[in-house]
């Protein structure tokens, strides 16, 4: 059976599309059979994927009822399934919580984000209630500006949110800012910006999978 693997968080903006996409594409490189499934409105990822110059399988499933259908039908056929949460707590992502082997929250390090990750913990620990334990949770810093403090006092606080805290951080950087619009991910870009958010991405994708198989 795949592993389902969802980024979620209610917060508009903290990088779950941008995450999905370059995680999906990471899992692909490294030879893994993986699809994303698009579960936003706005079905950015599944459109970003089709303008990569790899073909990575995703399929678009949005409402409850068709992501309960879909998820288990795919993890019989795929090794790991992404999942592009929706923004909003939404009846979606409960359905997605239900699925989920490993829930993962970017979190962008601000007072307001912060907030919005522990509502999402929240939902996460209800699922877990009814699931048995499962599904386990993470959450990262995404889109993190350098040289500010707002990072250190972010970790501090979610400290206590009773929720691992991944080690790699995905700094704030144009260059992964103009993926989406170039039909790229940072791999295909050229320059050092680029090619240290590959290496953050790297990073963070080998402990999300380290973690997801446990
Ligand atoms: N590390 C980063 N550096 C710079 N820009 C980033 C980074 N990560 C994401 N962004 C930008 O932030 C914006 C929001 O990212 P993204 O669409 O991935 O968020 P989202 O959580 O999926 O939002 P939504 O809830 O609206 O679907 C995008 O314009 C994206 O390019
Ligand atoms: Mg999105």
């Amino acid at each position: 059976m795949g592993v389902v693997i969802a980024f979620i968080n209610q917060k508009g903006g903290c990088a779950k599309s941008t995450t999905a996409v370059h995680f999906a594409q990471w899992l692909i490189r490294e030879q893994h059979k993986a699809i994303l499934v698009d579960a936003d409105a706005q079905r950015s990822s599944s459109i970003w994927l089709e303008s990569l110059e790899d073909k990575i399988p995703c399929e678009v499933a949005q409402t409850s009822q068709e992501l309960l259908d879909c998820i288990p039908k795919l993890a019989t056929q795929y090794d790991q399934i992404v999942v592009d949460g929706p923004a909003g707590l939404s009846e979606a992502t409960k359905a997605i919580l239900i699925k989920a082997d490993l829930a993962v929250i970017p979190c962008q390090p601000t007072g307001v984000d912060l907030r919005s990750a522990s509502d999402a913990i929240r939902l996460i620990r209800q699922a877990q209630g009814v699931r048995k334990g499962a599904p386990k949770a993470a959450v990262f810093l995404s889109r993190a500006v350098k040289g500010t403090r707002l990072k250190d006092e972010a970790l501090i606080s979610l400290k206590d949110i009773g929720v691992p805290i991944l080690d790699t951080v995905i700094h704030q950087r144009q260059a992964v800012a103009d993926t989406f619009g170039q039909g790229a991910t940072v791999w295909d870009l050229l320059g050092s910006a680029a090619a240290e958010s590959a290496e953050e991405f790297d990073l963070l994708f080998q402990e999300i999978l380290e973690m997801s198989g446990e």
